[in-house]
């Protein structure tokens, strides 16, 4: 049995007492204290300041915090530090440094500046985690370790010759030989046949207006995430030959636009999931992307609570105009994360840096110090989270509508030479969340590959844009359909197979055309700017297709457009599956699910910018017209 996370609901941040004197240390105790504080995240980018040289250990210093953190009631999330190699590790061993798409190796300096390849960086990073484990593992102020920080947000991929080394390696498991690679990748095309593995390269930046092999793109996202997990795993497994107690895991990255690892893959190695979020500022209804995300690590965890790692306690730094939240809005923000299933509220970061590039990022004590509006929110937070700490360990209610959400599908519609350049599957996924949001259903994420026994726990199982899908993920979701489940299947779904070859005989095999029964013929991408119309009033853009119905009953055509007088929405002739043809704007989003959730009677709860949400005993209704929380006893 792996640890749990502890039933409790956490409140704090990352905490970098290194970058302040001791008299504020003793200050920072104090104001933990009054906003009831409970745990600190230690140590995330303190490499340079525990090992000074290679092999020459520093530790006085966090002895020091951890024992004044523990005197004073504050439980210890501690990091293994190895996020941001030292200088001295890079200079000693420059080709631990990553290698970009177009072969320029990088420089020390910002933060993750490591090949996820690196033997050396593997080995340095094992040993810190050992060294910090060895000598905390048993401190009573420890009640979890934090692997590295945001795997791959900086250096997701990298190109080097060690990489390629290690990738052609990964493919020789991957393919029983060469000829198997040479088939799955279609090599035939523009003479890239290999005759021998050395031959295999990374697909790095080719010449002006081509692009290495769509196939061979694919495998190499699959293979960083792998060498990615595996460094995770190294860390992981060192540090519980020293500590069997305390839970371990890794902070993921739940953010519209991040798709650098596959989380449900990285889910099954974490003892609980833990994720980041930021919202959008240029976002009006960025809380619904907060649900929309908070809904999905949720579906990481199986439906069993999770922990929000960080977010933001107003302003980021990073955007290109940096709004403030609204009063009331930071604690709607952290409400519905806990009411989504979050076993607390942590931030980035507990005090707000004077140096570096991250000192306009706001934090709970920010530069203004206790007269802040900030503190003022921060101390009425850790209030709220003290009157529902009966929440801790609670599950939120199952959802009655899934959805699909494939980060390998994401990988393959994230390369060039598509229909279409402004096909965006995040985007897609965001406008069908959206449109349930308004209409207070409620959504649980579920990971592709589902069985179709795992998916009758729906009523509804939602495919946007599920380019990827192999025979037996097909099958699943024709057999959860057959058993009496409802689809909603879109454009581009059932294109390709898992190698991204395209399935022939009409697009969307055998789930859109023999099931669904329609028969899409042709792509008709729509001009950027211009609008689809649609028979029975509806309007999309992006995407029309020629397309005709088979078995399927046609509920719209396009009546203009290239495809005019194609199928553009249908159902199939059991009257349980939607096919949808086009991007459908807002108002017709919100108009087709509406009407399945009157046919399929589904609970609709609060909605039109109020979330109403069940979890524990409890009913958490957040109000963003207003910013207001509230809950009441669900009976
Ligand atoms: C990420 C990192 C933090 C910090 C924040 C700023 O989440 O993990 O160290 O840089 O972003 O928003």
């Amino acid at each position: 049995m792996t640890p749990a996370m502890p039933s409790q609901l956490f409140y704090g941040g990352d905490y970098n007492p290194e970058q302040w004197g001791r008299e504020v240390w003793l200050e920072d105790m104090r104001l933990m204290r009054e906003a009831g504080v409970n745990l600190v995240t230690l140590a995330v980018f303190s490499w340079a300041t525990l090992e000074v040289a290679d092999g020459v250990y520093e530790f006085g210093w966090l002895d020091e915090i951890i024992g004044l953190l523990h005197e004073n009631g504050i439980s210890v999330d501690l990091a293994t530090a190895t996020a941001s190699p030292p200088a001295w590790l890079t200079i000693a061993n420059p080709e631990v440094l990553p290698v970009n798409y177009q072969g320029t190796r990088l420089s020390h300096g910002g933060r993750q500046g490591y090949c996820i390849s690196s033997p050396i960086y593997k080995a340095k990073s094992g040993q810190l985690a050992a060294k910090l484990a060895e000598r905390y593992g048993k401190h009573p102020a420890i009640k979890m370790w934090h692997v590295n920080n945001e795997y791959g947000c900086h250096n997701p991929i990298c190109y080097c010759d060690v990489s390629a080394l290690a990738w052609r390696e990964w493919l020789k498991k991957r393919y029983s030989n060469l000829e198997e690679l040479n088939l799955a990748w279609g090599t035939n095309f523009w003479s890239q046949r290999y005759h021998s593995w050395d031959e295999v390269l990374p697909p790095r930046e080719t010449p002006t207006g081509t692009y290495p092999n769509p196939s061979m793109t694919l495998d190499y996202r699959r293979f960083s995430n792998d060498q990615i997990l595996d460094l995770y795993l190294n860390e992981r497994d060192i540090i519980r030959g020293f500590d069997s107690v305390n839970p371990i895991t890794t902070n993921f990255m739940s953010m519209k636009h991040t798709s650098v690892l596959d989380y449900w893959q990285w889910a099954k190695e974490v003892d609980f999931v833990a994720t980041d979020h930021y919202l959008m500022a240029d976002d009006e209804r960025n809380y619904i992307d907060l649900a929309f995300q908070a809904d999905l690590t949720r579906g990481f965890a199986g439906g069993k609570p999770w922990l929000l790692m960080e977010h933001s306690t107003s302003a980021v730094n990073w955007q290109e105009r940096n709004i403030p939240k609204a009063q009331g809005e930071m604690l709607a923000n952290s409400l519905s994360h806990v009411a989504r299933g979050s076993n607390g509220a942590m931030f980035f970061q507990w005090r707000q840096s004077i140096s570096g590039s991250e000192k306009f990022h706001s934090a709970m004590v920010p530069h203004t110090g206790e007269k802040s509006r900030i503190w003022h929110n921060v101390k009425e937070l850790g209030a709220k989270l003290q009157e529902l700490k009966a929440l801790a360990g609670s599950e939120t209610e199952i959802a009655e509508v899934a959805m699909i959400f494939d980060y390998q599908s994401w990988w393959a519609l994230s390369q060039r030479n598509l229909p279409s350049t402004s096909i965006s599957y995040p985007e897609l996924a965001h406008d069908w969340y959206r449109a349930l949001w308004e209409l207070g259903l409620r959504v649980d994420f579920v990971a592709p590959g589902s069985s179709a026994a795992e998916l009758s726990n729906y009523k509804v199982v939602l495919a946007p844009m599920l380019y990827l899908l192999n025979t037996d993920d097909e099958q699943a979701l024709i057999d959860y359909s057959k058993a009496g489940g409802s689809l909603v299947v879109s454009y581009f779904t059932g294109i390709s197979n898992e190698v991204d070859a395209v399935k022939l005989g009409g697009y969307g095999g055998s789930l859109v055309r023999d099931h669904l029964g329609v028969f899409v013929d042709e792509f008709a991408p729509v001009r950027l700017g211009e609008k689809v119309s649609l028979s029975n009033g509806m309007s999309g853009s992006e995407w029309s297709q020629f397309a005709t119905t088979s078995s399927a009953d046609e509920l719209a055509s396009y009546v203009d457009g290239l495809a005019l007088g194609s199928t553009a929405l249908a159902k199939s002739a059991s009257g349980r599956d939607w096919y949808v043809g086009t991007r459908l704007d807002d108002a017709s989003n919100q108009q087709l699910f509406a009407s399945l959730a009157a046919e399929l009677q589904l609970e609709q709860l609060g909605g039109k910018g109020v979330e109403v949400i069940n979890r524990g005993g409890l009913q958490l209704s957040i109000d963003h017209n207003t910013n207001r929380v509230s809950w009441k006893a669900n009976v």
